[in-house]
């Protein structure tokens, strides 16, 4: 049984969640290790659509167990309205959702923080983020003045939000943003604390259980290697580490216990929020990809910049990420595209580079170099194994293989379960 590790490697909504969902019909637990509700992961079955944004992906097989890990930054108040919607819809958690007691809480001052801060900032220097309190719930843990799942256990857990939300709002107020209401703030938190309390333990002794056993567990990745605060384009980055190393940190496995990497890639590129992108596309092409794709934000309905594939981003990506294949998404959507470009490298002050340069300004100055590929022009929803595929299609993931040198092991041809093809070539 196999510990894999799930990331996004581009700038995140690659696919994760569907792919998540398609591969737990034989998984035991599902295990999300980083980021928060700034993700927003789309799992669709049959007429039913769900979009996940804390929890596990998992969730929606009955016999899936799914952790929220220690690396996470939980908004209580978001998680609590996400699982009624869950209950509501039929879905069960009594025994299946255990919450790490180490997780970091996202207070309601986080949220107005990242809010004022994007605010205040001028244009070109704001970062897009979701808003969610991300960043500054990240801070405070690494100014270790963070409150924790666990804390919510503690008498006086609420004395401590109260006090918190006193000394933010002193910040909160210097930066010109609205102070919140104390009161309010402590009972919206004591309902979502109170509903939460029954899923908070200690997951790593239960995850070590399950590695022993030999479970079959599936990490779920959130955002994508083009967005992890060390490799991602800093400082358009959000602000934990999306790669596969960000498993073992935020879940408590040991580090050899994970056996397989997929790396998750769009067959074009999207990425929502300001920063760098050098494939982007300004012109009808764009648009078309954004429609066909539906390419507007899971989580905060914003439209999605669209571009080609950039082989540098993924070989980049597969490099940091230790990624051994690839899900490639999305096929269908260039189904109707006469001439695809691939952008195999980059033209830099007179120098061709194929990698991704720390330096934002380079970055800005980076000009893809493309190579056409001819497209194949007739729907791939359909197709349920390589064979059906058109043979341009196939031709297009060969060469995606051969300029990434990393195999695809699963095609996506379509938002659904069905539209899933599992490459045993
Ligand atoms: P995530 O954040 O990585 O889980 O991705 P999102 O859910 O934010 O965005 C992916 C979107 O693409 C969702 O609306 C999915 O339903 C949809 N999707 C996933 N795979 C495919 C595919 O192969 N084809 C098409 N057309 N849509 C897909
Ligand atoms: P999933 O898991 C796409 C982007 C934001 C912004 C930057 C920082 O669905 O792929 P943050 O709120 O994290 O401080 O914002 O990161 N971002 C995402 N983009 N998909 C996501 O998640 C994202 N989560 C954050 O748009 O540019
Ligand atoms: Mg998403």
């Amino acid at each position: 049984m196999s510990k894999t590790v799930l990331i996004g490697s581009q700038w995140g909504d690659e696919g994760k969640g569907k792919i998540i969902d398609v591969l737990t019909a034989n998984a035991d637990w599902v295990v999300r290790y980083q980021g928060g509700n700034n993700a927003g992961h789309t799992v669709e079955i049959g007429d039913q659509k769900y979009v996940l944004h804390l929890t596990p992906s998992g969730i929606l097989r009955e016999e899936c167990k799914c952790v929220i890990g220690n690396g996470l930054v939980v908004d209580i108040i978001g998680l609590q309205s996400e699982l009624t919607e869950l209950v509501d819809r039929g879905i069960k958690l009594d025994g299946r959702l255990f919450i790490s007691d180490r997780a970091h809480i996202v207070l309601p001052y986080h949220k107005a923080l990242d809010g004022t801060k994007e605010g205040k900032l001028e244009a070109g220097k704001k970062i897009g983020t979701t808003k969610r309190g991300i960043g500054p719930c990240y801070m405070d843990k690494a100014d270790r003045i963070g409150l924790r799942m666990g804390d919510i256990l503690e008498a006086d857990f609420i004395d401590r939000v109260r006090e918190m939300t006193a000394d933010k709002n002193i910040i909160i107020e210097s930066m010109g943003g609205e102070a919140l209401d104390i009161d309010q703030v402590a009972a919206d938190i004591t309902e979502a604390a109170n509903y939460l309390k029954p899923f908070i333990c200690d997951t790593i002794p239960l995850l070590h259980k399950a590695v022993q056993d030999n479970d079959e567990i599936l990490f779920e990745g959130a955002q994508g290697v083009m967005l992890d605060i060390d490799f991602g384009t800093y400082p358009f980055v959000t602000s934990s580490s999306t790669g596969a190393g960000g498993a073992p940190a935020g879940s408590g496995i040991p580090p050899n216990a994970i056996d397989r990497v997929i790396g998750i890639v769009k067959a074009y590129t999207t990425r929502v929020g300001e920063g760098p992108f050098p494939t982007e596309l300004f012109d009808e092409m764009g648009a078309h990809i954004a429609k066909v794709g539906h390419e507007f934000g899971a989580t905060t309905g914003r439209p999605r910049r669209c571009g080609w594939f950039d082989a540098v981003v993924a070989k980049y990506s597969a490099m940091v990420g230790g990624i051994n294949e690839w899900a490639l998404m999305k096929l269908d959507v260039l189904d109707a595209v006469e001439t695809i470009k691939v952008c195999v490298g980059y033209e830099v002050d007179g120098e061709k580079i194929d990698t991704v340069p720390a330096s934002l300004s380079k970055l800005a100055r980076c000009k893809p170099i493309y190579e056409d590929f001819k497209g194949w022009n007739c729907p791939t929803t359909g197709c349920t194994s390589w064979d059906e595929l058109p043979e341009q299609a196939k031709k297009y993931v060969a060469y995606i293989e051969e300029i990434t040198g990393v195999k695809v092991s699963i095609l996506s041809v379509g938002p659904k379960r069905a539209s899933t093809l599992l490459l045993d070539r």
